[in-house]
């Protein structure tokens, strides 16, 4: 098993933070030192005012393949419910006074998915595949994503996504307002960088309050993401959630 610190890249170029999930042998597949990694870096970067933008990516292929089913399948056996790093990862999405830029290299699977329903600009591979499969994995939508995807590309569409876990492709995650720009997936990383520089460069008061009237309190979201949790949870523990997981670690290739 890697290092944390491996596992999540952290560096800044000037006003540009960028994080990265990086288990490609596990198409970055998300483990609970890995959300705290991740809410650590951008909490620092909120508390770092030359600090001015974010990029979360991930790496060739995959931009993250959502929560690691092995530790979904200890936490059903458990009966431990949502592990607290992962809470406070997605708590700290909500909260993030630093403007957060994607670069999806590749498939976005759960989390990898409705993380991008908080961040501000998301540039995506033309291969890259965004699904929730949450019902069919017994569980339920995380991190907002019940408020947030309605609110964005409507009700019919959010159920295609988070009931049903109808997949979409690059072309859909740009009409279902997911997405802004599609390119080739050589070019993820240098068009997020683009578009984080840009946004570094913009007057930071102006830009600061102009987000804050665009996404609104952010008291709403961690009230559904709380509310999402306590349901979570109860689903990690169900019948249906760990014969999923079991299902899917035990699948021959
Ligand atoms: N949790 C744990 N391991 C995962 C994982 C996950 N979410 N996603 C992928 N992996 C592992 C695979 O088990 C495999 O490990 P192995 O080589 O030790 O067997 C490795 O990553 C590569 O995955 P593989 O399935 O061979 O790649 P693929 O390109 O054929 O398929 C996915 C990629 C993401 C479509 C497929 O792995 C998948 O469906 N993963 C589960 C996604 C999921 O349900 N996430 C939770 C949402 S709430």
């Amino acid at each position: 098993m890697s290092a944390v610190a491996d596992l999540v890249t952290v560096s800044d170029d000037g006003p540009v933070r960028i994080v990265r999930m990086n288990r490609p042998e596990k198409k970055n597949a998300l483990t609970v030192p890995m959300y705290a990694a991740i809410a650590d870096a951008i909490e620092g970067a909120g508390a770092d005012p030359a600090l001015r933008c974010i990029v979360i990516a991930g790496v060739p292929g995959a931009f993250c393949a959502g929560n690691d089913l092995q530790d979904f399948l200890a936490a059903s056996r458990d009966a431990e419910g949502l592990a607290p790093p992962l809470l406070r990862f997605l708590v700290t999405l909500a909260h993030a006074e630093t403007p957060l830029v994607a670069a999806v290299s590749g498939l976005a699977v759960g989390i990898g998915t409705t993380m991008l329903l908080h961040c501000d600009h998301v540039v995506a591979s033309s291969e890259a595949r965004f699904s929730t499969p949450f019902v069919h994995l017994g569980l339920v939508p995380e991190a907002a994503s019940s408020l947030l995807a309605p609110r964005r590309m409507g009700h019919v569409r959010a159920f295609a996504l988070l009931a049903m876990g109808r997949p979409l492709d690059a072309a859909g995650a740009v009409a279902a307002g997911i997405v802004n720009t599609v390119v080739a997936p050589a070019e993820v990383d240098a068009e997020a960088m683009k578009a984080a520089r840009e946004i570094a460069a913009l007057p930071v008061e102006a830009l600061a309050a102009t987000r804050r009237l665009l996404r609104g309190s952010s008291d709403a979201a961690v009230a559904r993401i709380e509310q999402e949790a306590d349901l979570f949870g109860a689903r990690l523990a169900s019948t249906e959630a760990r014969s999923a997981f079991e299902t899917f670690l035990a699948r021959k290739k």
